[in-house]
């Protein structure tokens, strides 16, 4: 079957044409979705009615499956923008919580917004104090991302007009409420799952910190000993932040959208993102990649090491290389490594070993020739937990800290969809399974 731009051959147009090289030889006229920059799409929404097919793509990786002012990706360029703007001008010039408001409103914040809006992500900082009962439910050393995920959906039964049809049965101003409690709970939750798992007092907020300030407070405050505001590392945790901010149709992304089309509270649609953020394979790497270091553990190794990533057999993989989209470098994981030489120089860290280790990794990776053959680069996830770690930060909570940060797309990406005409998700499948049969008479009773 092949799709051909019908512009060259018939009347000027966008339309595509489907022509079936089976026997049938069935045409199929299809309208071209425009997008503003990067590839444009083919509207298939009509195939099936036109022609009785479906379209095939196990996992997506060449469908669009929504519009979206929010986020675009050149994985050739390895370009990163965030409603046009590149993710190297904001990391310079903006904090997380204005990415934040970016990337929901669609414009950077004036001083008066912004001011409003982190006015509001300090006065929803706090939580129920019935919350504090969740976390007895879990083992002390239950995974933190477990306890983040199922408090967070429990969250719903508090805020977020639990029952209410997100789409239909709410105004913007209650969906603009749930977006700006999200983003303000979760550094608070998530600084709890951590103090809970090592049974440490629980933090409050602290008013006159900034938003990256509060989330290393609540998570290394004493009673007889506040965290001390480190200004250098307050800074660069909030850029780790934003370089997690959002990142387009990814899985965990795409899981809010979907579970969030169905019109339930938003506080379970993002406790779903954090379900499918925890994956290995996706935010769960940068927690992956500390566990490889130290099993690698020196330089010297690093050849046995890439032995059996290159051995199929091993299923070995380097974690915080390769990605779906990038095949070129994670413009993340270039700001990520400066944004790790300042943490270590601030916090006089001459030789971290775990550094020197990812460097020349990622060195002997860039002239291997399984690596480039697969246009396998450095993503966010390659450095991000070296610098947490050095932080103080245990790898068990790196996800964390990552869904804490991806909040801020989630719920710009819940809205987004909600305020689309699109309606519940529904994909299909192709059966391949047994066609039509008899159950088999049962045996006769002897
Ligand atoms: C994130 O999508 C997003 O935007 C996600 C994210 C975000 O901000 O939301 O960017 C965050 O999830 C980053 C990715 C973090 N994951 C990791 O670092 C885990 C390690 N990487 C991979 O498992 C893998 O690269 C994926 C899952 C990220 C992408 O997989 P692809 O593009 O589907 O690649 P593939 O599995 O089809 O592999 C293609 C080939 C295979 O070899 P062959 O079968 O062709 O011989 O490349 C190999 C793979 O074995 N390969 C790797 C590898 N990644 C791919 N080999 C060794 N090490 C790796 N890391």
């Amino acid at each position: 079957m092949v799709i051909k731009n019908i512009t060259e051959d018939i009347t000027p147009s966008n339309d595509w044409e489907l022509y079936s090289l089976s026997e049938t030889s069935r045409r199929v006229r299809m309208s071209e979705v425009g997008a503003n920059i990067g590839p444009q799409g083919v509207d298939m929404r009509s195939l099936y009615r036109q022609a009785g097919v479906f379209s095939y793509d196990p996992g997506f990786a060449n469908t669009a499956s929504c519009e979206s002012d929010i986020t675009y990706i050149d994985g050739e360029k390895g370009v990163l923008l965030h409603r046009g703007y590149s993710i190297e001008q904001l990391c310079e010039t903006a904090s997380f919580p204005e990415v934040a408001w970016l990337l929901s409103h669609g414009e950077l914040p004036t001083a008066d917004e912004k001011a409003q809006f982190e006015k509001g992500l300090m006065r929803e900082a706090h939580l129920h104090e019935q919350i504090r009962n969740f976390f007895n439910g879990f083992r002390r050393d239950s995974h933190p991302m477990a306890m983040l995920c199922g408090t967070l959906a429990g969250l719903s039964s508090f805020y977020g007009n639990q029952g209410a049809d997100q789409r239909h049965k709410i105004t913007p101003e209650e969906r603009e409420e749930s977006t700006l409690r999200l983003v303000a709970k979760m550094p608070t939750l998530a600084a709890w799952v951590y103090r809970y798992s090592r049974g440490l007092p629980l933090i409050y907020p602290r008013p006159g910190l900034s938003y990256a300030e509060n989330c290393l407070h609540m998570l290394f405050s004493m009673p007889e000993a506040p965290w001390e505001v480190n200004p250098v590392l307050a800074k660069a945790f909030d850029k780790i932040l934003m370089l997690h901010a959002d990142h387009g149709q990814n899985v965990s992304t795409a899981t809010v959208r979907m579970v969030g089309s169905t019109g339930v509270n938003p506080f379970v649609c993002i406790a779903a993102g954090v379900a499918a953020l925890w994956g290995p394979a996706h935010g769960g790497a940068n927690e992956a990649v500390l566990d490889m270091l130290d099993e690698i553990g020196t330089p010297e190794n690093i050849p046995a090491f890439m032995k059996r990533v290159r051995n199929k057999e091993d299923k070995t993989r380097l974690m915080g290389f390769g990605h779906r989209v990038y095949k070129n470098c994670d413009p993340r994981a270039k700001l990520m490594r400066n944004i790790c030489y300042e943490v270590l120089n601030e916090l006089g860290i001459k030789h971290d070993p775990r550094l020197e280790l990812a460097l020349k990794l990622e060195e002997t990776a860039l002239n291997n020739g399984y690596f480039i053959s697969r246009r396998l680069y450095p993503n966010v996830d390659f450095y991000s937990g070296i610098i947490l770690r050095a932080m103080g930060i245990p790898s068990s909570m790196f996800t964390v800290f990552f869904a804490v940060a991806r909040t801020a797309g989630w719920v710009a990406q819940w809205k987004e969809m909600l305020e689309s005409k699109v309606g519940i998700s529904r994909p299909r499948a192709l059966y391949t399974g047994p066609a039509f049969r008899d159950v088999p008479e049962k045996e006769k009773q002897s």
